[in-house]
């Protein structure tokens, strides 16, 4: 029997014991079970969908409770400690940092912002990058369209609208969830908000995808499906969108990419990436949209970005960054000399440590564990797939092609009560993305529970 993640019945576990995984209780563990119900008593419900660990420390790959549980940790705080939770430089950083005298500066000139700004700079591939931080990811995507917006403004006072992919994650607040087009309660704001579906291939929206190998093809019918639905280049300021979006972890095709480019050209539409996930490193590049040769005009970073504490940045065009004026656009924790002494350390981190060419090799050995697997269940597993460590495996229905939610939330729970966290994402597929810095053999070790509870359970 797997728990269910919103219970806190415990489930009996076999005893686990290994370099790395350590399970001695049932999870979830009795005497966490108060702490647990407390925590849901305060809580607004929303927070309540991951398994019921009780975190007390996460350090390197490895994520501990305080019942002497350890886990091998494939979820990076949710795609956040891409250079390893509580890295002794990072922690170092932080508390140099935290002793320095200088906790907050608001928008007054400082030193160590201008450094992370210039290494932002250095970093962008978009010529004479300018850079703005601030704290949440979603607070780069709303200060992006913002961007964006204003932007298209400067050409005519309608074009404000702003393009997506369907089903994508660009965060919480009002706006990233418009962009998401996720949510029904919304659909009161007549905003100019559109979405597109993703170009992803094991299950395409335009019929067979062996048809439109690049993807080309795909943009056309994306532009004739706007164009049915009334609206207009002319009417759009940005398209916003992940190049390999995080529950698809699939490249958006090299066809499709430039296709998008030139269409944005033709029509000065700017091109946002939203680098907070894919982004620093995850997918073996610095960047996600590397992956697809797409250059963007502006991108947005997070997460990964210090490995810890909150930063976000958006970069990209200066004369696009230059728009709001002075006051305009700002943030009181932007730029917050602890974050960015964070964000400079996990820098050096994923430098020094070549942790973009250890996601690339350690995430090549995982995928082909993964694609061997779906080779042994053809009729459960759609596909596995990604870049680097960021990587999905697809469940669906024996008989259909339609996501089985249910038995890949099952092996998510399953694999946690034998050591390998992993998150709960109700939609299908499990993911695979631990700190870039994981011990290749703990990621193999992690893959094989993986194979493990889909053969137990599948
Ligand atoms: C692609 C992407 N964009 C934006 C966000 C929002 O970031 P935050 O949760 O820091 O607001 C997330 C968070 O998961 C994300 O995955």
């Amino acid at each position: 029997m797997a728990f269910d993640s919103a219970s806190l019945t415990p489930v009996p576990t076999e005893p686990v014991q290994t370099a790395w995984r350590r399970i001695q209780t049932p999870v979830p563990v009795p005497e966490s079970i108060p702490v647990i119900e407390r925590l849901r008593a305060v809580e607004a419900r929303s927070m309540a969908g991951m398994p019921p660990v009780l975190w007390d420390e996460a350090e390197g790959f490895l994520v501990r409770d305080r019942f002497g549980n350890q886990w091998i940790d494939l979820t990076s705080g949710i795609v956040l400690a891409n250079a390893g939770h509580a890295h002794p430089k990072i922690c170092a950083a932080i508390r140099a940092a935290a002793d320095g005298k200088l906790l907050g500066t608001y928008a007054f000139p400082q030193e160590r912002r201008l450094e992370l700004l210039e290494r932002l700079a250095e970093l962008s591939p978009v010529d004479d990058s300018k850079a703005i931080l601030f704290s949440a990811g979603t607070e780069a995507t709303e200060a992006a369209m913002t961007l964006m917006r204003r932007h298209g403004q400067t050409i005519n006072p309608g074009k404000v609208g702003i393009l997506s992919f369907a089903d994508g994650y660009h965060g919480r607040t009002l706006g990233a969830d418009l962009a998401m087009g996720s949510a029904n309660w919304m659909d009161d704001y007549a905003l100019p908000f559109y979405q597109i579906p993703f170009p992803y291939a094991p299950r395409w929206p335009w019929g067979d995808a062996a048809d439109d190998p690049t993807g080309e093809k795909a943009f056309e019918q994306c532009l004739k499906a706007l164009e049915a639905n009334g609206v207009r280049a002319e009417s759009i300021a940005g398209f916003l969108g992940e190049a390999l979006p995080g529950w698809a972890t699939w490249p958006m095709p090299a066809g499709f990419a430039k296709a998008l480019r030139s269409w944005c050209n033709a029509h000065d539409i700017l091109l946002c990436c939203d680098e907070v996930q894919c982004g620093m490193g995850r997918t073996g590049r610095w960047f996600g949209f590397e992956q697809c040769d797409l250059l963007p005009d502006l991108f947005t970073l997070g997460k990964g970005l210090t490995s810890s504490v909150p930063v976000s940045a958006v970069v990209g065009r200066a004369d696009v960054l230059d728009l709001p004026n002075p006051g305009e656009m700002s943030s009181t924790h932007g730029g917050n000399p602890v974050g960015v002494a964070a964000a400079l350390a996990a820098l050096d981190v994923i430098e020094q440590e070549e942790l973009l060419a250890a996601s690339s090799t350690t995430g090549a050995r995982v995928l082909a564990r993964l694609q061997a697997l779906q080779a042994a269940y053809p009729e459960r597993i759609l596909s596995a797939h990604g870049r680097g460590l960021f990587i999905s495996l697809h469940f669906m229905q024996a008989g259909t092609r339609g996501a089985d939610v249910e038995l890949a939330d099952a092996v998510s729970r399953e694999a946690v009560r034998r050591g390998v966290l992993l998150f709960v994402t109700g939609r299908g597929f499990i993911k695979f993305v631990p700190p870039l810095s994981i011990d290749p053999e703990a990621a193999m070790e992690a893959a094989e529970v993986i194979c493990d509870c889909v053969e137990a359970l599948a």
